[in-house]
């Protein structure tokens, strides 16, 4: 079996790609996988990070198509403006250099959008699909039916960021297929959720039995709407993304604590102030006083 350590490694390709789910990609993607042989297909490259790692298990006679906007503006609001927002050095060129750092020759790329894919793949073809590109609750309900229509019968399906604060809409749209449309949970991770639209049993069976030969890896079963699902983290993630929280939420009461100073002493400085310009308000009437003194004293010296 393919393990992480046996890949060239793509860590210096800019993205976000965990270190458990290179682990696990390598694990559903290896020759001893539930479905060994079939198409590889992701939606959402960025830099390539994620397209480096799956395009290592290409076999002979199978494809890797991969599709992005690679730049493009969408013509959809909200998806130009989280494109914009998160996207923006990224080009095809770029791309193309990155995977091109790890691998000898580029895969099927697609510049369009990742409703676009079924043109592009063959029904029930692919083993494993990483569905990794809008954010959009209707782009990744779209993208749900073209993953089913792709792949082969018992092929593993990826969805990213299915549970992440600032992606509500994958959230919706990988559970409503849950509920609905006949996804499978095999597993999730902190970031991603594998799942099937076959048969999920012989897939967590495997898995298990490769959580449990790694120490550093834990698992633990629950059930979803009457559907079994592994969850699988290791320690250190759990670690570093509490320590994320812990430390975002420690500079944000840092934050707080020095606006809240800050607040005093310029109160401090507001009623000193006020306590000046009475002062400069006195003085300037006593000076005026006694400078009327001193004219009329004057006047009357002078009529004298
Ligand atoms: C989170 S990044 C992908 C990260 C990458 N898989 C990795 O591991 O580093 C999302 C990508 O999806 C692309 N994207 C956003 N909306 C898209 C859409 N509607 N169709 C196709 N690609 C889209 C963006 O250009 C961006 O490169």
């Amino acid at each position: 079996m393919t393990e992480l350590s046996d890949l060239k490694p793509v860590k210096d390709i800019p993205g976000w790609f965990p270190w458990l789910d290179q682990r696990l990609f390598a694990h559903f993607l290896s020759e001893d996988a539930v479905v060994p042989r079939g198409d590889l297909v992701e939606l959402g490259t960025y830099m390539g990070k994620s397209a480096a790692l799956i395009g290592q298990f290409l076999n002979p006679g199978e494809t890797f198509t991969v599709l992005d906007l690679f730049g493009a503006t969408p013509g959809d609001e909200p998806n130009a403006v989280e494109n914009a927002r998160s996207y923006s050095r990224l080009t095809r060129d770029r791309f193309e250099q990155y995977y091109l750092s790890v691998h000898d020759e580029l895969p099927v790329i697609v510049q369009d959008y990742s409703s676009a894919i079924v043109d592009h793949v063959k029904p029930g073809t692919a083993r494993f699909v990483h569905v990794d590109a809008s954010h959009l609750y209707e782009h990744v309900a779209v993208d749900v039916g073209s993953a089913r229509r792709i792949m082969l019968p018992d092929g593993v399906v990826v969805f990213d960021d299915f549970r992440s604060w600032h992606t509500p809409g994958v959230a919706a749209g990988v559970w409503e297929a849950v509920i609905d449309r006949g996804l499978r949970p095999i597993a999730t991770s902190l970031q991603k959720f594998y799942g099937t639209f076959g048969d999920p049993a012989p897939h967590q069976d495997r898995l298990i039995g490769w959580v449990r030969s790694h120490p550093r890896h834990r698992f633990e079963t629950v059930e979803i709407a009457g559907h079994p699902l592994v969850r699988v983290w290791d320690d250190e993630s759990v670690a570093r993304q509490k320590g994320g929280g812990d430390a975002k939420s420690a500079n944000l009461s840092r934050i707080s604590a020095d606006v809240a100073a800050l607040d005093k002493r310029l109160t401090v400085i507001d009623r000193r102030l006020a306590a000046v310009q009475r002062d400069l308000a006195e003085r300037s009437q006593s000076t005026g006083r006694r400078a009327l003194r001193a004219a009329r004293r004057w006047a009357a010296s002078a009529r004298r």
